[in-house]
């Protein structure tokens, strides 16, 4: 069996390693069919790290999958041999509190693929729970059941904005993550989306998508944009998708009095947080982290019209250049979404 395995910064190999062997009861064999690049796993190999977890032993990379049930463990009844699947990386522990309070993202024994010291899905064949693993309906490829896993943060995203029919939303950074993030808060009921970015060939991806309006943060406010269009009023919901430190200068202000902002990009260090504005504005904040409880959501809604995740995938590897595919990520080619892998 196949892996890419990083074994310290800067050093990741193709390398055979053990066979999975056959599933336990509630568990299913897949063999892997695409897996999506992530910048956390090009982190890993850049860095070594990310915070506080350390790449201390080989590790698989990988953690946006789909491929194919090979294998069925006992007891596992909705899911057959022939399946095509896409699974959920994150498996808490079904014991833990966070599982029955039901913030299963935020368990701090979650097994979560490609984190380490856990072994990713980049590999021939994995063998995951039945119960984080996903059919998929025809109308979704391989590839577009990789990309459920970062639309799932979308998701997660959209649905902590409790989202209100008609409200108009309001996206910075139109990368991987707050396009995702745009397609379900426009999907989840707003009006309209508006999606900033610094790169025009970024926004330029996201010409034609009905409701989702670019706008180039490099010429335009996107507050004042929004306000222009609202009769001054504002986006009652805002994603902020970038991590940037410059996005969260005039973010506290963005949304429309009594509006919510939800914080999905990560900041490598501390941001300031003008509370006073937040506070005179009433607006209220969500963090958001992975996802929980979303994946079965963000695959029935990628099977609708409304969505068309498959055009966002930039290019395709073969397992046996996916050294190449994250070369190709770490160029950050600025009209580069996803970059896939297929074994
Ligand atoms: N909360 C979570 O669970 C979760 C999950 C995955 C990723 N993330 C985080 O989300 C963020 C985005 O991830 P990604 O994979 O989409 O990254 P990305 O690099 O593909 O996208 C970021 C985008 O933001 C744009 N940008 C940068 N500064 C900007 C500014 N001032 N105004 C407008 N746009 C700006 C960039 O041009 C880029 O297109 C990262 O911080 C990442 O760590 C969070």
């Amino acid at each position: 069996m196949r892996a890419l395995v990083l074994h310290e910064k800067n050093r990741m190999a193709i390398e055979e390693v053990e066979p999975v062997g056959s599933p336990g009861p509630g568990e299913v064999r897949v063999a892997m069919h695409t897996v999506g690049i992530c910048a956390s796993d090009v982190h890993y190999w850049t860095d070594g790290k990310i915070g506080p977890f350390v790449v201390e032993a080989p590790m698989v990379l990988g953690h946006e999958g789909s491929g194919t049930v090979v294998e069925v463990g006992e007891g596992v009844s909705h899911l057959s041999v022939g399946d095509r699947v896409a699974m959920e990386p994150g498996v808490p522990d079904p014991s833990s509190r966070a599982v029955r309070e039901g913030n299963y993202n935020v368990d701090p024994g979650v097994q979560f693929w490609a984190t380490p010291p856990v072994h990713g899905c980049l590999t021939d064949e994995v063998i995951h729970p039945a119960a984080y693993t996903f059919a998929l309906p025809d109308s979704l490829s391989y590839a577009e059941g990789a990309l459920i896993e970062p639309f799932s943060v979308g998701m997660f995203a959209a649905t902590k904005a409790d989202i209100a029919p008609g409200d108009v939303a309001a996206v910075v950074g139109a990368g991987t993550i707050g396009i995702m993030t745009a397609i379900a808060a426009r999907a989840g009921g707003a009006s309209t989306v508006y999606i900033s970015d610094v790169l025009p060939e970024k926004l330029a991806l996201l010409e034609g998508m009905e409701g989702i309006v670019p706008v180039d943060a490099t010429t335009e406010d996107l507050g004042e944009r929004v306000r222009a269009e609202t009769g001054g009023w504002g986006p009652q919901v805002v994603f902020e998708a970038t991590g940037a430190a410059p996005a969260y200068k005039n973010l506290w202000s963005l949304p429309a009095p009594g509006g919510r902002i939800v914080l999905v990009g990560m900041p490598v260090d501390p941001v300031p947080f003008d509370i006073a504005t937040a506070q005179s504005r009433g607006i209220s904040l969500e963090t958001v982290f992975r996802y929980a409880n979303v994946y079965q959501k963000a695959i029935d809604l990628a099977a609708t019209d409304a969505v068309d995740l498959g055009r966002f995938v930039s290019e395709t590897f073969s397992f046996d250049d996916s050294v190449g595919a994250f070369e190709r990520f770490l160029e950050g080619r600025p009209t580069d979404v996803k970059i896939q892998i297929t074994l």
